[in-house]
């Protein structure tokens, strides 16, 4: 199965919170473009699963989905089964990302997609763990900036020194590359935390008014 196959399909991978009907929650198609652009065949990981997990698996990448809901595995598969398409390459970890992602190495993997849990502070969690575990060069993507949770990771990534801004792909998918692997350690080095701070410290790092 191709990418533009994948994207005619919309599998309902997820289901509907009150009713239980499958519905389709899926990244937007564009996202799917960028990876197969952008990620070929690399080693990828991300919070939540479904549609833009078969979208790293059909990429060629070795990809690993860290979700705790076991029915959208079954789901992922038995699509793949239906669809010929090779599932060797893949790990589904059934757990929260809060749990699972401290556990993982540093520098790992060449992209990670934030989309899981999106109450806060969990984005913020998945970020901090995904970050790590980037690559330098790797690619950050962040899922449903419109959701205000998701939003605050994209706009501190705007400005710090850190992430090269790459794009907003499709309606609401933000992408960033990683510059440098370092500590995150330090708030007065990190440019949206001092813009949106009112102490006279902050006013300080922010330097002389004109
Ligand atoms: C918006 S959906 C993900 C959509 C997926 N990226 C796709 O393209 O189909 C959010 C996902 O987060 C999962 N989830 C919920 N709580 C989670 C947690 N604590 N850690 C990881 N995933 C979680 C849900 O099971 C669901 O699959």
């Amino acid at each position: 199965m191709t990418t533009n196959q994948l994207i005619d399909t919309l599998p309902k991978l997820h289901k509907d919170w009150d009713s239980g009907e499958p519905v389709f929650w899926g990244v937007a198609p564009e996202v799917i473009e960028f990876v197969e652009k952008n990620v070929s065949s690399g080693r990828t990981i991300e919070t939540g699963a479904g549609f833009s997990s078969i979208g790293f698996i059909i990429c060629g990448c070795t990809h690993t989905a860290v979700c705790p809901d076991t029915f959208v595995r079954d789901n992922i598969l038995g699509f793949c089964d239906r669809h010929g398409i090779d599932t060797t390459q893949f790990t589904f970890v059934s757990s929260k990302s809060q749990d699972y992602l401290p556990t993982l190495p540093e520098q790992e993997f060449d992209c990670a997609l934030v989309d899981g849990e999106h109450a806060f502070p969990i984005p913020q969690i998945d970020f901090y763990y995904l970050s790590r575990v980037l690559k330098v060069d790797g690619l950050l993507l962040v899922d449903d900036i419109d959701i205000w949770s998701c939003e605050i990771i994209h706009k501190f990534l705007h400005w710090d020194h850190d992430w090269d801004f790459i794009g907003i792909i499709g309606p609401h998918t933000a992408a960033y590359r990683k510059r440098a692997h370092r500590e995150i350690t330090g708030w007065g080095d990190q440019r949206f935390v001092v813009a949106n701070s009112v102490t006279p410290a902050a006013l300080g790092f922010l330097g002389p008014s004109r």
